[in-house]
């Protein structure tokens, strides 16, 4: 009998652990992934990015835009705002140019201006053309396009987004 007894213990401390083991399992691993999970996503680099019905873009004049992103690095999340102008230039949908409203002097963001008939950059006093050409001011280059876009079945321009 006391060999029996020592089973019967030695039996119940295992199955006690064997429990508590799964017990435990069942409860620390959905917590360290939830934990962990983060550490392995990231997300948000590049997307089409709906911009406005074509019919709703009046030819040869700037029609603005703007969206935002979210950029998801482990646990980090960023969000950064973006914007710009398309100026469709004939009846043709894909006869369009798409320009991002971030001025390239230092990144403020350019308004068209009717009465200039430009963009104007309410930093430094830079004025871009229709086409986005220096006009004037300090920036080294023209305003730089979205050169990637499309039109979808419902008559939307979306543009594709890259993170740079
Ligand atoms: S940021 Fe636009 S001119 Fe300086």
């Amino acid at each position: 009998m006391p060999d029996n007894e020592l089973n019967r213990r030695d039996f119940i401390k295992v199955t006690t652990g064997i429990v508590g083991g799964l017990i435990g399992a069942a409860i620390g691993l959905p917590a360290i992934s939830y934990l962990l999970d983060p550490a392995f996503k990231s997300g948000g680099k590049e997307a089409w990015i709906p911009v406005g019905k074509i019919a709703d873009m009046e030819i040869g004049r700037p029609y603005p835009f703007s969206f935002t992103r979210v950029q998801v690095n482990g646990w980090e999340r960023t969000s950064t705002s973006h914007g710009g102008f398309a100026i469709r230039k004939s009846e043709d949908p894909k006869d369009i140019v798409i320009l991002n409203s971030r001025c390239t002097h230092l990144g403020c963001t350019v308004n068209w201006k009717d009465d200039a008939q430009a963009f104007l950059c309410p930093c430094h006093d830079a004025k871009f053309s229709e086409e986005g050409m220096v006009l004037d001011g300090p920036p080294p280059r023209p305003l730089d396009r979205y050169a990637d876009f499309r039109l979808t079945d419902d008559g939307i321009l979306e543009i594709f987004y890259k993170e740079s």
